[in-house]
């Protein structure tokens, strides 16, 4: 070849390259395999290797931010890393403390440790006998993935702590970050500071982690032996005279004004730091009391996120298309022009719902103003009216379903006695394309049957060629077919294998949630697989349409029972649950098992004193008991608080049972 036609051949690859690296690292929309991009970059530095003169700066032997391999070995969490809820307005964090006060049921006073949101990427250090031996990515808050060498070249994270008090083994997390001036320096590989440290953390080799400076700065422990810290400000300072670097702006405040006060204070200020932050975070500062709050299903109830005001930009609707959710709930979506806000290239926002669009009057053609804060799906939340074409036309919003044509309607909500802003599609599940590819999307998500193997993508592909129209055919898939497919061999075919085979081994909360059914999320899913604990149990009570026993569970109500018995009226829904009966091997999971208060049951009425009811259900459920919120035959303890229910006493006296005061209560929990 000759050397005109090299050069020609090198430019294309590494244009390629670079389109590719964007897709990953800026858009997050990769359309090549890892394999199809390691085949590429090989390519381009087998090129290299022969005819020394091609190298340039683009090379991806000379720059960082190219894709890593991706082959990191996982690590289980010992205590999960979770991720914060977030507040936008004052209301959200007057919302935050009240739902404290009515988790402690005590209108107790307490101090707020307040910590500046990095926004980088959070990683968890692994010590013991005083030494570094594990650094982790947060991956899915479960399972991370070990970059100890990679870490172990940043300059803030000590090695060996040779401090006394430091304990034997702990787990210090806190966030990787690149300082804003050094991300001017190698801006053109990345789409902002947080990619950069992002793409640096996760490179195959340390040496590449090595060419940005990165920082760390650390704020929480996960796992520590013989915890004995009282407050987040003691362990801060403990942080720092270990050698650990925390942030200097950390501090402590007494209420929400004082919150609020300091947000925006600190908001005006933040371009003037070194580092990208998107908000504040606030702790409850005594440990003990966050120990008391836990954690919902995927945050903690004593800390929240206060975040900046967001990043908006004007732009133009192109159209407006209406996507039909799971729910068979109809959501307009505005398709715009492309445009950057906050380092992201947003080209879709969300219009909510019917009532949304009309509220607004927003049309096709406008020129409106979308907002992007964190990981809030973008939004219009302005039309300018001034810039509108005069021959433009109201959205009429379709009356029937775009994927399958049938009838849609707005519920009535007997409650606030107004009709739902959304629209749905009335058919019920899988006779509606949409509804049923996006009840097969959620039926392999993370918290579902998790599939990690087979992706939305695939999901849709696999849906057009026939391959998965119902959630039992994942179990049954024609493995040659897909073999054959563009895109698929030999390794991706096994790894699918493997990924379906794994997700059999589930559990029955995992299974009910999986099913997609409306009003029972994970939270719910979970109440009812530990009441009915086995999946025999569950099937005999929807085959005999016997919901109303669930009526029991505390947390349970109408709304789901109701949702529960319009699933199962149809036929289909319950072939589907039997059929994946046959297929998965359903583990019980008896938490807690061997606790003091197995196998009793516990029904409170009345006001408790100093806990709420949540508290007071979690700490029997920690020692095996369940709580019942009807009277039965099936109650063992009745415990009164303040103000009872006369009704409730006297029906646990005619069938017997055993009326106790809190007091008693605490003595049986020991
Ligand atoms: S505490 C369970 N403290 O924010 C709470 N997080 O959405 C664990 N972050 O993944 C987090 N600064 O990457 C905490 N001072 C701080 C933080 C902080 C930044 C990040 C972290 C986490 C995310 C939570």
């Amino acid at each position: 070849m000759i050397k005109k036609e090299l050069i020609k051949n090198y430019n294309l690859k590494i244009k390629e390259l670079k389109k590719h690296n964007k897709l990953y690292y800026e858009l997050s929309k990769p359309i090549i395999t890892d394999s199809q991009y390691d085949f590429l970059k090989k390519e381009v530095l087998k090129l290299e290797s022969n005819y020394k003169f091609l190298k340039n700066k683009y090379s991806p032997s000379e720059t960082v931010g190219y894709k890593s391999s991706k082959s990191f070995d996982k690590f289980e969490h010992k205590v999960p890393m979770l991720s914060l809820s977030n507040a936008f307005y004052s209301d959200d964090l007057k919302n935050f403390e009240k739902k404290i006060y009515n988790y402690l049921n005590n209108k107790i006073k307490f101090e707020y440790s307040v910590e500046p949101k990095i926004d980088g990427i959070s990683a968890s250090l692994t010590y013991t006998n005083k030494k570094l031996k594990f650094g982790v990515s947060r991956g899915d808050g479960k399972i991370g993935e070990i970059i100890t060498e990679n870490l172990k070249t940043i300059k803030d994270i000590p090695i060996e702590i040779k401090k006394n008090d430091f304990p034997n083994e702990i787990e210090i997390r806190g966030e990787v970050f690149i300082k804003k001036k050094d991300f001017l320096k190698i801006q053109s590989n990345f789409a902002n500071p947080r990619n950069a440290a992002s793409g640096s953390l996760r490179q195959k080799d340390p040496n590449e982690t090595k060419k940005i400076p990165l920082n760390f700065i650390a704020y929480t422990f996960g796992y520590v032996e013989d915890n004995s810290y009282k407050y987040q400000s003691e362990f801060l300072k403990k942080l720092k005279e270990w050698g650990f670097k925390v942030n200097k702006d950390n501090k402590i405040l007494n209420n929400i004004d004082e919150l609020i006060n300091f947000h925006k204070h600190f908001e005006s200020k933040r371009y003037d730091l070194d580092y990208d932050v998107d908000g504040l975070v606030y702790k409850v500062n005594d440990l003990s009391l966050q120990s008391r709050l836990g954690f919902t299903s995927n945050a903690p109830r004593w800390a929240i996120a206060h975040k900046f005001s967001a990043d908006s930009a004007d732009t133009k609707i192109i159209n407006i298309e209406i996507q039909v959710g799971r729910t068979g709930a109809l959501t307009p979506v505005a398709k715009v022009s492309p445009v950057n806000i906050g380092g992201v290239v947003v080209s879709n926002a969300t219009l909510h719902n019917e009532d949304e669009i009309n509220r607004k009057d927003i049309r096709i053609g406008d020129i409106v103003k979308i907002e992007r804060a964190g990981d809030v799906i973008p939004h219009v939340i302005q039309v300018d009216k001034t810039k509108r074409d005069k021959n433009s036309k109201l959205f009429n919003f379709p009356k029937k379903c775009p994927s399958c044509g049938s009838r849609t309607t707005k519920e009535f909500n007997n409650a606030t006695k107004k009709y739902d802003a959304v629209r749905r599609c009335t058919n019920d599940g899988f006779g509606c394309e949409r509804i049923s590819i996006e009840k097969l999307k959620h039926f392999i998500s993370k918290e579902a049957l998790n599939i990690d193997g087979l992706g939305k993508k695939v999901i849709e592909k696999f849906w057009d060629l026939n391959l998965i129209k119902k959630p039992q055919d994942i179990f049954n898939l024609n493995y040659d077919k897909i073999k054959s497919l563009e895109g698929w061999g030999e390794t991706s075919v096994n790894n699918l294998k493997k990924s379906i085979e794994n997700s059999k081994n589930t559990n029955l909360e995992r299974l009910i949630f999986s099913l997609g059914i409306r009003h029972i999320g994970i939270e719910n899913a979970k109440l009812i697989s530990d009441n009915v604990k086995y999946l025999s149990t569950f099937i005999g009570l929807v085959k005999n349409k016997n919901f109303d026993k669930l009526l029991n569970i505390d947390g349970i109500g109408e709304t789901q029972i109701n949702s529960l018995r319009a699933y199962f009226s149809n036929q289909l829904n319950l072939k589907i649950l039997s059929e994946l009966n046959n297929k998965l091997k359903i583990r019980t999971i008896i938490s807690y098992k061997n606790g003091i208060l197995k196998n009793k049951t516990f029904m409170f009425t009345g006001k408790l004193d100093g806990i709420s009811r949540a508290e007071a259900k979690s700490m029997i459920e920690k020692n095996s008991g369940t709580t019942l919120s009807n009277v039965s035959k099936n109650l063992n303890y009745l415990v009164i608080g303040d103000k009872p229910t006369k009704r409730k006493i006297d029906q646990a006296k005619i069938l017997g049972i055993k009326i106790i005061s809190q007091e008693e209560l605490k003595k049986l929990l020991n």
